[in-house]
């Protein structure tokens, strides 16, 4: 048995995958069409500046001020002088010196600015749990009371004395992060033990397994601000590790059917776990959103063998989800299994007599946006089925106003996915507030679900996920939709099917505060997945980004970009948009077709991912990398923003270049941001990504995960501690460990001001 080199293999980044086989059009067909600026300057964008309220992702004021109603009209006053109209509100600036790209294995803030450790990978978060070996011996069954692995999207819940929510609290509150994924070759004494080769490879010490189970899902852990320095409660009471052995509800329209009923429940009203959260989301009520990304590769289906069993349904969705393979941790494998099937469960394939036998609905299970009350340890988390089912990024809130509905804008991330919106059925009425998951279960179980189709002219329609609606039909030949349980069950099927518009890989999304616009990472893609014949307005460059000194090609669009919208009307359930391209990701000194937005040294990035609008700065917008592409310069990095709005940039022709041949492409560029509009804040060790965000209810301390630093250590290295990847937080010949890092200002200001 030796320690397993299949993740030297896999990909580093599991989202960098790619399953759309539809022919929606990247709308290259429609790029004939006028690109007129005038559909997009002269509609009332921005006129929703004034009932607005961000709160995605959570933040210091992660605060929902809510707005009360409109108040009845008062009697016509005597006539008098128009007033001036009121000053737009004053856009946050920039108070700090860029950080300069590096490789160095250290997290670098600028100047004026300390960065702290705060909670690490395997730290205890209960009485008498030991400190973290981080040599792979740490006990197994105290992983449920131990940092998860690769800390991902976070919300700062402020708290106030009774324990009760309370944003602005300054100094004490409930950090929940999700912990996205694992590094396992850091995790046992020499990584992963397995033996054979192929589909007949298998795990073979059922404890490194145990370990892996708990080091997935969602930390909560009470944060205090001291004397003079931020620390976790090691024995507060509302710690919580939430992971893949965790009993969920689920709720909406596929709860209690078919679809997901397995050996475990067999009434489809229960599952365990939540797996590969990666970015997150809040509520106005005080709750967290935890999202399901790639969960699909987590499941044993080998298609030879389980296919014969399969409708022709069955297959297609498993092929649009891509549920194939042996497990990316071979977690189905290990025998003997428990009588509650704790390892049989992830093999998703049939071997019983029926659904109630086998877990052959387990990738039903999973794929969700789950909410999880943090006040509220003991509470069993709830997967809300009615925002879908897909690769879920993140779900940001969008604007909150009383007697209005609720919405949440979501990615998809995978090459060639999309773009959603669930608006709630109910309007708000902030009574719900504190109300937990039966808020939830009031606004998140009943409303409608859209998907977004960019048009070339600037424009764009939501297009609503409903049986019988935009040939989401039982007729539909791709797929014949059987209920609406079905329908969000695959909702990528019925998105094909509405004729949605395939993106570069959503990441996250974020709501400007100051406008009610929404921003959306997309992250990059390749060649393969949009060949330069398939760009498309909203998705316009094609090129080579070479990389390191061999120049190594790196084509498509490795370097990502922002796409951000209008909802009509600045109503967030209208059924229309406007766009543009707020940035474009590129090395400084990259062509003007390229480097589209203008970056120089002090703010150039590549695949933009986490993004997050901070309150307390009064709308600043944080952006974090996760990047593979310019790699050969900087470690990843977190830059800040101030953003102006759709429609702020001009129309523009941009040229594609793929070898020989050339494209025109239009598309609408945002204005150039400049230094004072985009500026280098942090740059983290070696071969991390930087992602989730948080803030104090004051701003003055900002948390920030570091992810998998070290990652792409060889398994051959283990034996070797000086080749690690990375020694980070640690140093010396430790082990590397994923870790939540606080920000503060040395003279106690607010962070990035
Ligand atoms: Fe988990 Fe799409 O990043
Ligand atoms: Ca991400
Ligand atoms: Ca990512």
């Amino acid at each position: 048995m030796t320690a397993k080199p299949r993740h030297d293999v896999l990909p580093i980044d599991p989202d960098d995958i790619g399953h759309n086989t539809s022919p929606n059009p990247s709308f290259n067909d429609l790029l004939a069409s006028r690109l007129s600026r005038r559909h997009l300057f002269g509609l009332g964008v921005g006129t929703a500046g004034t009932a607005l309220l961000q709160a995605c992702g959570g933040g210091g004021s992660n605060g929902f001020p809510v707005l009360p109603p409109a108040p009845a009209p008062a009697p016509a006053p005597a006539p008098a002088p128009a007033p001036a109209p009121a000053p737009a509100p004053a856009a946050p600036k920039l108070g700090f010196n860029a950080v300069s790209k590096s490789l160095a294995d250290v997290v670098t803030v600028p100047a004026g600015y300390t960065a702290t450790v705060l909670y690490r990978l395997g730290d205890p978060i209960a009485a008498g749990v030991p400190a973290y070996a981080n040599d792979g011996t740490d006990a197994p069954h105290t992983y449920d009371r131990r940092a998860g692995d690769h800390h991902d999207g976070m919300t700062f819940f402020g708290m106030d004395a009774s324990g009760k929510w309370a944003p602005a609290s300054a100094a004490r509150g409930l950090l929940a992060m999700n912990h996205e994924a694992i590094t396992p070759l850091f995790l046992h004494p020499a990584g992963q033990t397995t033996t054979g080769t192929g589909n007949a490879q298998v795990r073979t010490v059922a404890d490194e397994v145990l370990r892996e189970f708990y080091l997935h899902g969602v930390s909560v852990i009470e944060v205090n601000k001291g004397a003079s320095a931020w620390s976790y409660k090691q024995d507060s009471a509302f710690n919580r590790r939430v992971h893949t052995l965790t009993e969920m509800a689920f709720s909406g329209p596929a709860a209690k059917t078919g679809h997901l009923a397995t050996r475990f429940s067999p009434d489809g009203s229960m599952t365990r776990g939540t797996l590969n959260n990666c970015a997150n989301g809040t509520t106005p009520w005080g709750t967290y959103l935890t999202c399901e990304e790639n969960w699909a590769g987590y499941f044993r289906r080998i298609a030879a063998t389980d296919n014969p069993n399969r409708t022709a349904r069955e297959i297609a969705s498993f092929n649009r989800y891509g549920v194939a393979g042996t497990g990316r941790e071979l977690w189905a494998t290990v025998t003997p299994d428990t009588t509650d099937g704790l390892y049989g469960r992830w093999n998703t394939q049939v071997v019983g007599a029926a659904a109630a036998d086998d877990f052959r609905n387990g990738a039903n299970t999973y794929g969700w946006v789950v909410e999880i009350d943090p006040f509220a340890p003991g509470s069993t988390p709830k997967k809300r089925t009615a925002l879908g089912r897909m690769g879920h990024e993140g779900a940001c809130l969008g604007p909150v106003t009383v007697g209005k509905p609720l919405v949440w804008y979501m990615g998809d991330d995978s090459r060639n996915e999309y773009i959603y919106k669930f608006v709630s059925t109910k309007s708000w009425d902030a009574a719900d507030i504190n109300g937990g998951l039966a808020a939830g279960d009031k606004y998140m179980d009943d409303g409608r679900l859209y998907v977004a189709k960019f048009n070339a002219d600037g424009t764009g329609a939501w297009l609503e996920l409903k049986l019988g609606v935009n040939g989401i039909t039982s007729s539909n030949t791709a797929y014949a939709f059987a209920d609406a349980a079905d329908v969000v069950i695959n909702a990528r099927l019925a998105a094909d099917a509405a004729g949605a518009t395939k993106m570069d890989r959503p990441e996250w999304t974020a709501v400007n505060p100051k406008t009610g616009e929404v921003y959306v990472t997309l992250t990059n893609t390749n060649a393969a997945s949009r060949p330069i014949t398939a760009t498309d307005a909203a998705n316009p460059r094609f090129y080579n980004d070479p990389k390191g000194a061999a120049a190594t090609a790196q084509t498509g669009n490795p370097n990502g970009h922002i796409v951000r919208f209008s909802d009509d009307n600045g109503d967030p359930a209208a059924l229309s948009f406007k766009w543009d391209v707020y940035l474009f990701g590129a090395r400084a000194g990259a062509s003007a077709d390229i480097n589209l937005s203008g970056l120089v040294a002090d703010n150039d990035f590549s695949s933009p991912d986490g993004m997050w609008f901070s309150q307390a700065t009064g709308g600043l917008m944080w952006l974090e990398t996760d990047d593979g592409a310019y790699t050969d310069v900087t470690n990843c990095m977190l830059l800040a923003a101030v953003p102006g709005k759709v429609g702020d940039g001009a129309a523009r022709t941009i040229t594609n270049v793929d070898g020989s041949t050339t494209r025109q492409q239009a598309t609408f560029v945002g204005k150039a941001p400049g230094t004072d509009g985009l500026r280098r804040f942090l740059v983290g060790p070696k071969d991390c990504e930087i992602t989730g965000i948080a803030e104090s209810g004051d701003g003055r301390a900002l948390f920030v995960n570091i992810q998998h630093p070290g990652e792409t250590t060889p398994a051959a290295n283990i034996t070797t501690p000086a080749q690690f990847g990375s020694h980070w937080p640690e140093g010396g010949n430790a082990r590397p460990r994923s870790a939540t890092v606080v920000i503060t200002k040395d003279d106690g200001g607010i962070v990035g001001l």
